[in-house]
């Protein structure tokens, strides 16, 4: 499907927007919820095709979730109630969901099977059999993919420690830690998004960090129970809106009750470093740090970043790119090699989108160099997702910046994490709520 998109440049965007739901922790709250005692709530959840695909999974497997617009009733199952699904259990495009089910299920006393989309169909599942079988997990891939037949174990403890930068790996190994008989240890390269031990110690289990942030322990013998959470506002799709805001001239934008945790927020260390105009004010909230952001538009600095700077800014490299093709100057990204294997090869898609617009970038194994003083000379090609939501939405928001009007193909991809980008966008090119 192809789309057109707006009319030109806006004189700004401006308003207040609330993004929806984290992606992250909605997947978090359906999984754990589903495992606990008792009934779990989750307000302001994301109703987005990847996390439907996680709740659709958890009733297959037996757990009772109603859903009334944004807010979600799991009825949990206690830690031992999950029962064989009767069919495989088809993940979409969610990455995420599908390595946190593999952890959930592979301490289970029955068999699941975990299926995906062509896209996801091609991610590497290895990076979560191996760990997993430290602890006795019996995963079996296809070719290092999906489709995953789970043959249900009981688990014994382990000190697992991982090979890539991967919050999802580490989840994966936490979640069947809760089903293993003593406690697991997880070491990590790098301190990775903390969502899942946040959410186990707000469910009344236990887990610790050690000082250098990259040791993680679990103790299993703690049951869950269910809990009433407010899911943040994705940061990950504030991005987007942090981006346009800085790089349309004339642009005030105002994110409310966005998910400040700091694992996750490399994107506004980002732009503070390029110079750009972001204020915070944090709200009170128990569990996830939480708060509003202002943005104006600024006139950006390069930046480089390197291999330690990636884990809290992973899913916002696409934004980075275009910033950095504002910038008055050459910007690198190094060490982002991880890129490569998410829902396409995001340093590829993102140099031949961004080359579409004229802007000077170079492809790197592990990353990019672009050169932001050049002035965009867009080819007139039509912009493509490569079914890719995130891309979908960076070019979205370059469009922003230019005078004629352009097409987007693909653009149903954006459904995956953030289904009312177009409203938002839309309220913000036509100034809803102006700010002084
Ligand atoms: C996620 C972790 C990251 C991120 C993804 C969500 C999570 O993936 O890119 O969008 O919720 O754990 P990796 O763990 O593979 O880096």
């Amino acid at each position: 499907m192809t789309m057109q998109l707006g009319a030109g440049r806006p004189n700004g965007l401006h308003g207040t927007i609330r993004v929806p739901g984290d992606k992250s922790i909605s997947h978090r709250g359906l999984m754990l919820g589903a495992i606990s005692t008792g009934t779990t709530v989750l307000h302001h959840f994301l109703t987005a095709a990847d996390c439907l695909s996680t709740l659709n999974a958890l009733k297959q497997l037996g757990v009772d979730i109603a859903r009334d617009a944004d807010t979600v009733t799991v009825r949990g199952n206690g830690r031992h109630g999950l029962h064989a699904a009767d069919q495989p259990l088809d993940m979409g495009n969610a990455g995420t969901a599908t390595r946190l089910l593999a952890g959930l299920l592979a301490g289970q006393p029955f068999n699941s099977t975990l299926i995906g989309d062509a896209s996801l169909s091609q991610r590497p599942m290895t990076r979560v059999e191996r760990p997993l079988a430290q602890l006795g997990a019996q995963l079996e891939l296809t070719d290092g993919h999906l489709p995953m037949q789970i043959t249900g174990q009981p688990l014994h403890a382990a000190t697992v420690q991982l090979a890539v930068a991967s919050a999802q790996v580490k989840s994966a190994v936490l979640l069947a830690g809760l089903f293993a008989d003593q406690p697991t240890t997880v070491i990590e390269k790098l301190p990775t998004r903390d969502h899942t031990e946040r959410l186990i110690n707000a469910f009344g289990g236990r887990v610790t960090t050690a000082r250098d942030r990259r040791t993680i322990t679990l103790d299993p013998n703690n049951q869950l129970s269910g809990q009433t959470l407010t899911v943040p506002g994705d940061v990950s799709s504030a991005a987007f809106f942090l981006t346009a805001a800085s790089i349309v001239p004339n642009s005030h934008v105002r994110l409310e009750k966005v998910g400040l945790n700091p694992t996750r927020t490399g994107i506004l260390t980002v732009l503070q470093r390029m110079g750009g105009h972001v204020t915070v004010t944090p709200r009170e909230n128990p569990g996830e740090p939480l708060g509003d952001l202002d943005v104006r538009f600024a006139k950006l600095r390069p930046i480089q970043l390197g291999a330690a700077d990636i884990p809290a800014v992973i899913d916002e490299l696409p934004l980075v790119a275009l910033l950095a093709a504002t910038a008055d100057g050459i910007s690198e990204v190094s060490g982002a090699q991880e890129l490569r294997v998410k829902e396409t090869d995001r340093i590829n898609t993102i140099v031949t989108e961004l080359k579409k617009l004229g802007v000077a970038i170079t492809e790197k194994t592990d990353g990019f160099i672009i050169d932001g003083r050049q002035t965009w000379q867009p080819t007139g090609q039509p912009f493509a997702s490569h079914g890719d939501h995130r891309i979908g939405m960076m070019m979205a928001i370059a469009t922003q910046r230019l005078d004629q009007p352009t097409t987007l193909t693909g653009e149903k991809a954006i459904g995956i994490s953030y289904p009312t980008f177009w409203q938002d966008l839309d309220r913000l090119r036509n100034g809803a709520g102006v700010l002084a």
